[in-house]
């Protein structure tokens, strides 16, 4: 195991301005903004400034699916296969909208662990013919498996589900999850958002149908960009009712009348991108393809690890599981008047947050020295023994 004093990934502190002024434990939220997004903005308004509207040919037309293929090649995704959008809960509209819930398969399974606004979209269909299944937590830490794979039957069409549980940082069995859903003729559509970039995906051998996440927690690429895959197979053949201009196979026609769709990736994209955010999605995406999905997951597991044990020492209740293989890069510590223990950790420079049936949430990324923690963990612990005088 990598201690400290040979650890390499130190060195990519340099790259990230606010952790001279801060403890930044809240990757988990908003990953801190690597000092080439100053660059990338500059060139972004340069373009604007000096090319005017042929920047869109020199370049920006082509960027959300160039930005694609960088988040792509992070979770073993086919090139093409990755669209680009403003948010989650958009990724999951134009998967919605490829599928017709008026028939007899119209039942969504997901779990009430999900992160809300994905579970808004999904009760919200059931305004358009889907039945709507949530799985419910007993521990609020854990998504029972069994319900999960049992509730995903022979009239099951999406199965909306995370990877990693943002409340907890559960790890869910996205395996078992796909395995269940395709024997019954059902889709998975996987939410990376707390995963990719901490935590191992591979979207080919897990043989899941949609993944869809953003870039601005552990992929340190700010908001704005969210990215959604699709399986090559079903790429070919769905075609989103979300759906505009971008998705055309001539959108310079400008063509009267229904949509002929391209191929993916613009299948699946619909309005103009939003280019500033996915400029100031570059630098960090390249950072951690080069710092390396294996190394940030080594490092995490060791420090969650060390989080657990100094919370546990204080004798706070941990919300997250503590079997490592388990455990994605958050620890959320249920500590005695956890809301404003967050408060004060804030004031004093240490960037963690706060979620009701979690706690505070500490998330250490390659970044993060083990003395950063000790200190956010003995900070805590002064709060409180300050609260008792
Ligand atoms: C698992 C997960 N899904 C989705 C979101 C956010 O969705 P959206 O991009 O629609 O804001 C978050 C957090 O912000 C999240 O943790």
């Amino acid at each position: 195991m990598t201690h400290e004093s040979n650890d390499e990934l130190l060195r990519y502190r340099a790259e990230f301005p606010i952790l001279e002024r801060t403890n930044y434990l809240i990757s988990n939220s908003l990953g801190a903004m690597p000092r080439g997004v100053y660059g990338a903005m500059k060139s972004y308004a340069d373009a604007w400034a000096s090319r005017g509207v042929r920047a869109w040919e020199e370049g920006w037309w082509m960027l959300a699916a160039e930005v694609g293929v960088e988040i792509g090649a992070l979770m073993n995704a086919a090139k093409g296969s990755v669209s680009t959008h403003p948010n989650v809960t958009s990724c999951q509209a134009v998967v919605a909208s490829c599928f017709d819930f008026s028939g007899k398969r119209n039942k969504v399974v997901y779990s009430d662990l999900n992160f809300p606004s994905v579970m808004y979209f999904w009760e919200a269909q059931r305004a358009l013919g889907a039945r709507v299944e949530m799985v419910k937590t007993d521990d609020g830490i854990r998504v029972p498996i069994d319900r999960l794979l049992d509730a995903i039957d022979e009239t099951t069409l999406l199965v909306p589900v995370s990877h990693v549980i943002f409340r907890s940082s559960y790890i869910q069995d996205a395996k078992a999850i796909v395995e269940k859903a395709h024997r019954v003729g059902a889709h998975v559509v996987l939410d990376t958002f707390q995963s990719l970039g901490n935590v191992p995906v591979d979207v080919t051998d897990l043989n899941v149908d949609f993944a869809c996440g953003g870039v601005l927690k552990w992929l340190c690429g700010g908001p704005g960009t969210a990215y959604l895959y699709v399986r090559p197979d079903l790429g070919k053949k769905l075609e989103p009712k979300f759906t505009g201009w971008f998705a055309h196979q001539n959108s310079f026609a400008f063509e009267t009348g229904a949509i002929r769709y391209t191929e993916p990736p613009y299948r699946f994209m619909n309005g103009t991108s939003n280019i500033p955010a996915l400029e100031a999605a570059r630098p960090g995406l390249r950072i951690i393809a080069e710092v390396g999905v294996e190394r940030i997951r080594a490092k995490s597991k060791r420090q969650t690890a060390r989080l657990i044990e100094l919370a546990q020492q204080h004798g706070w209740r941990v919300n997250t599981p503590g079997i490592p293989e388990e455990r994605g890069g958050t620890v959320s510590i249920d500590m005695p008047h956890s809301q404003e223990v967050c408060q004060e950790l804030l004031n004093r420079e240490i960037l963690v947050d706060w979620r009701p049936r979690a706690g505070v949430r500490m998330s250490p990324h390659f970044y993060t020295t083990d003395e950063e923690l000790e200190r956010a963990v003995g900070a805590v612990g002064e709060i409180l023994g300050e609260r008792g005088r």
